[in-house]
């Protein structure tokens, strides 16, 4: 097996690599042939595991005792950045304590809190209000003169307000929960991140994102407040009166919850609905196969979801000497698990590269796997059938008025910019 080139480990983890989308790809397929499972250590990281497969990415996030998320940063971080976090933090790696930061015990019974919540049954209480608001935001822009840029007017805007209002967030701080998830996930964006400026200087970088996570935590304190006080139908209550072996959830555990349902509960939709409509009007023989049989809606929702992989990795850590495909991984290592190469993966997917709304079966990993797996999954799934369902029943066509953008981000990304020209019925 090959070692992972310098140029190809520096692409993986290049922020602007992903807003590219092609170089990214091409550096994926070549780890997938010829090192599937090595170790990268680009200038200035800690050496990781980058696992590429389908197969392994399972395989790890299966054995959630083995991989743990908490025991080192669940995001590809510098050594420096990660000294910078350890020193304000206590010495944890870590700035928010949330699922995705926990292990068991704590793990299952933060998750048991609100999983309920985010389930089918409990969900379809939600249809007739989402559909609502889905179809409110698909009048709007009919209401637009045949031309908008579908990222910012409609994909943006619509699971946001779907999320915001089932945490209990009003419609009129929705904007800067919008600016805040974008800051954080496009921080390394000039367009997006605080400074508006390119990250170069570590101490910055780490100074800017723990900025945006003050002022998230200085808001949901206040709502925690209110909520003991007032307790309502929402998923706010649910956390601030939420109890974990019969006391209160930490303060950090709390504020990191709010934190993660406000920013991976609409910004990772968002990136796929964009996706979606991007990849559809470079298709339009697909569009008007949709318009036709509105039950290929769940076929290109799969594909959407799989096409765009808004999340790009998380890390694992192993907590004992382990072999995975072969190859030794030694306690303590770090591994990246790469989910955009896993939904290219030749062994799974017919012509990966290809979009395809009736690919059957589309077992995609853009969720993750496991113990970990998506919690709000069948959310995420219900938001974008309803929209599709809205949306094909008024525009005829759609075709691009320009060129796409996408954010520039290795963690969390997918277009920023979708200008679009359409016609109604
Ligand atoms: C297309 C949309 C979405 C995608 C692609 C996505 C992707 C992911 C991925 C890859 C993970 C990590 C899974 C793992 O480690 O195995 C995750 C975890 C999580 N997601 Fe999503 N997500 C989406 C929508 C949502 C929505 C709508 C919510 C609503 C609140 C949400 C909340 C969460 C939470 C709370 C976790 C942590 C779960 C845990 O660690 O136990 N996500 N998501």
């Amino acid at each position: 097996m090959a070692a992972i080139p310098a140029d190809v480990a520096r692409t993986i983890i290049d922020p602007f690599a992903y807003a590219d989308g092609g170089r990214v790809d091409e550096a994926f397929t070549w780890l997938r042939a010829n090192a599937p499972l090595e170790q990268a250590q680009p200038d200035g990281f800690d050496p990781f595991w980058v696992v590429t497969r389908h197969a392994d990415i399972k395989e790890v996030e299966r054995q959630n005792e083995l991989f743990h998320n908490g025991d080192r940063s669940t995001v590809l971080t510098t050594i420096e950045a990660d000294r910078k976090v350890r020193s304000m933090m206590g010495g944890s790696p870590h700035l928010v304590r949330s699922l995705v930061q926990m292990d068991n015990p704590d793990h299952f019974a933060y998750r048991r809190l609100t999983q309920g919540e985010f389930m089918p049954q409990n969900l379809r209480r939600l249809e007739a209000r989402i559909r609502e608001i889905a179809a409110g935001f698909v009048d709007r822009m009919c209401q637009m003169g045949g031309r908008c840029d579908f990222a910012r007017d409609v994909a943006f805007l619509y699971p946001l307000h779907v999320v915001m209002e089932l945490i209990g967030v009003p419609e009129s701080d929705e904007p800067r929960m919008l600016k805040l998830t974008q800051e954080l996930f496009g921080s390394a964006d000039p367009d997006l991140n605080r400074t508006g400026e390119a990250v170069t200087d570590v101490d910055q970088g780490v100074d800017t994102i723990q900025s945006v996570v003050m002022d998230f935590m200085a808001y949901f304190n206040a709502m925690t407040e209110d909520r003991r006080a007032r307790p309502r139908q929402d998923l706010a209550s649910v956390i601030a009166n939420g109890e974990i072996a019969g006391a209160p959830l930490g303060h950090l555990e709390a504020m990191s919850y709010y934190i993660i349902a406000a920013t991976a509960g609409h910004d990772t939709t968002s990136s796929t609905t964009a996706g979606a409509l991007w990849a559809l009007a470079e298709r339009p023989d697909q569009y008007a196969r949709l318009r036709e049989d509105p039950a290929l809606i769940a076929g290109l929702i799969e594909e959407s979801i799989r096409w765009v992989t808004p999340v790009k990795h998380f890390m694992r850590t192993a907590t004992a000497d382990a072999e995975l495909a072969g190859r030794r991984i030694a306690k303590g290592d770090w591994l990246m698990l790469s989910y955009p190469s896993g939904n290219r993966d030749e062994a799974v997917f017919d012509h990966p590269f290809a979009f395809r709304i009736d690919r059957t079966p589309n077992r995609h990993i853009a969720f993750g796997y496991g113990a970990h797996i998506c919690l709000g999954q069948h959310l995420a799934r219900m938001e974008m059938r309803i929209l599709w369902e809205e949306f094909l029943k008024r525009v005829r066509s759609v075709e691009l008025d320009g060129e796409p953008r996408r954010m520039a981000a290795s963690f969390v990304c997918g277009p920023k910019a979708v200008p679009i020209r359409f016609t109604l019925n």
